[in-house]
C-alpha cells in the first residue's frame, strides 16, 4: 500500500475515520530501544532513547537542570498549566547551538509531565511511513522529539501539518485514478522539535510550534556547578578551581565540559592522582589541543586561515568552508557560533572578520587588517 500525505488542508472538526492502524506500519526502529542499566534503574518513561554517555549525566527533572533561566521559566509554567488542563502541551521548538540540552530538556518535558519521549531525528525520516509509524503509535500526551528539524523533507513536514493543528493524519492510499484520500485521528501529543538552525525551519512549520525557545551558551557559574554535578556522578575527586578551569575551556558547552571531565579524569588516573586541581585539567586539555579560553583546533584553522589567508577578512562564509574543507553549514553552526559569543569574530555584510580580541588571542598584533 502505497502512503503518501495529502498535506490538503481539510476543515477543522471534520469527523475522521476509514483508515486503521492496522493499515498503517509500525513504528521504525529508530535507535536501540533498550535502556541502558542507568536508565533501567531510573524506570525512566522514555523510549527509543539512544543510549549514549551523556544518560547518566542528563538532569532528569526542571529542579535538576541548570542554568538556562528563562526557558526554564517559560517551561515550567507551560507544564503546571498543561497538567492542570489534563492537555498535551502544546508544541515545543528548541533551537540553539549544538550540545547546550535540547534533548536532554525534551526528555525532562516528558520526566516532568510524567509520559513517554519517543525520540527521533529528521534524517532518520526519510520515507513517509517513517513519520506516520511514529504518530500512529504514540499514546495521548506523550512527546515526539524530532532532532535536527529543519532537515525534514517536504513530504514528512506536509504529514506534520495537520498532525501538529488538528491531531489528524492525512494520507492518500493507492495510486493513479484509484488513490483515495483518507483521514486518522490522531491522539493529543506534543511535538517537540530541535534546531541548530531556526532560520532554515519553513515557516509554516515554525507557526505550528506554540513555544519557540532559544538556549544561550552557559554561563561560569552554571558550568562550573554542571561539571562539579558530573564529578560527583562520576565519582571524580574533582576541586573546585578544577571544576572551574573545565567551565573555562568548554565553549560555553556541557556536553563538551562532560567531555572534557572524562579526559582529564584519564590523565589523573594514568598519572595516579587523586584529587584533581586546576593545573591538571590544564595540562590534561592542553594534551587534547583545548587551549584556555575553550578554543580548539578547528576554532584555530579558522582564525588562522582568516588572518593568513585574507588579512583577518571580510571573507565570505563559502570561501573560508572551502578553504578548511568544511560544509559551510556545520562552519555556521557549529563553530563559529562560539567564537561570535567570545568576540573574536564578527559576521559583517561583507563577510567574516577576526576581531581585535581574536588576533590578540592568537598572538597577532591588534592594528588594522594586514
Ligand atoms: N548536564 C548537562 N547539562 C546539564 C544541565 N543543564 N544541568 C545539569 N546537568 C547537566
Amino acid at each position: 500500500m502505497a502512503i503518501v500525505s495529502s498535506g490538503s488542508p481539510a476543515p477543522r472538526g471534520r469527523p475522521s475515520r476509514e483508515a486503521s492502524p492496522s493499515d498503517l506500519p509500525s513504528p521504525p526502529r529508530l535507535v536501540d530501544p533498550a535502556p541502558g542499566p542507568e536508565e533501567a534503574a531510573a524506570g525512566r518513561l522514555t523510549d527509543g532513547v539512544p543510549a549514549s554517555r551523556e544518560d547518566g549525566l542528563r538532569p532528569r527533572r526542571l529542579a535538576d537542570y541548570i542554568g538556562q533561566g528563562e526557558l526554564k521559566q517559560v517551561l515550567a509554567i507551560a507544564v503546571e498549566a498543561t497538567r492542570a488542563r489534563q492537555e498535551a502541551l502544546d508544541h515545543v521548538l528548541l533551537y540553539g547551538p549544538p550540545g547546550l540540552g535540547k534533548t536532554t530538556m525534551a526528555l525532562v518535558l516528558a520526566e516532568e509531565l510524567g509520559v513517554r519521549c519517543r525520540i527521533t531525528s529528521a534524517p532518520a525520516l526519510e520515507r513517509p511511513r517513517d513519520i506516520v509509524g511514529l504518530l500512529v503509535n504514540l499514546q495521548p500526551h506523550e512527546l515526539l522529539f524530532i532532532d535536527e528539524i529543519h532537515r525534514l523533507n517536504r513530504v514528512a513536514e506536509e504529514i506534520l501539518y495537520p498532525a501538529m493543528e488538528d491531531f489528524r493524519l492525512d494520507l492518500t492510499v493507492g495510486k493513479g485514478t484509484t488513490a483515495r484520500t483518507r483521514s486518522l485521528d490522531l491522539p493529543p501529543f506534543t511535538l517537540v522539535g530541535a534546531t541548530t538552525r531556526a532560520g532554515s525551519l519553513s515557516s509554516p512549520l515554525r507557526d505550528r510550534f506554540g513555544l519557540i525557545q532559544r538556549l544561550e551558551f552557559y554561563g561560569l557559574d552554571d558550568l562550573q556547578a554542571i561539571v562539579e554535578r558530573a564529578a560527583g556522578l562520576l565519582q571524580i575527586a574533582l576541586e573546585p578551581d578544577a571544576a572551574l578551569e573545565v567551565a573555562r575551556r568548554c565553549r560555553g558547552t556541557p556536553r563538551i565540559a562532560n567531555r572534557l571531565l572524562r579526559r582529564v579524569r584519564d590523565v589523573a588516573s594514568v598519572r595516579g592522582h587523586g584529587r584533581i586541581g586546576a593545573a591538571l585539567v590544564a595540562e590534561a586539555l592542553s594534551l587534547h589541543r583545548v587551549d584556555d579560553r575553550g578554543l580548539d583546533a578547528s576554532d584555530r584553522r579558522l582564525l588562522t586561515l582568516m588572518l593568513e589567508g585574507y588579512g583577518g577578512g571580510p571573507v565570505g562564509l563559502d570561501t573560508l568552508a572551502a578553504g578548511l574543507g568544511e560544509d559551510s553549514a556545520t562552519l555556521e553552526a557549529v563553530v563559529e557560533p562560539y567564537l561570535l559569543q567570545l568576540g573574536f569574530l564578527q559576521r559583517t555584510p561583507r563577510g567574516r572578520m577576526v576581531t581585535p580580541a581574536g588576533r590578540s588571542h592568537l598572538g597577532w598584533p591588534t592594528g588594522a587588517a594586514a
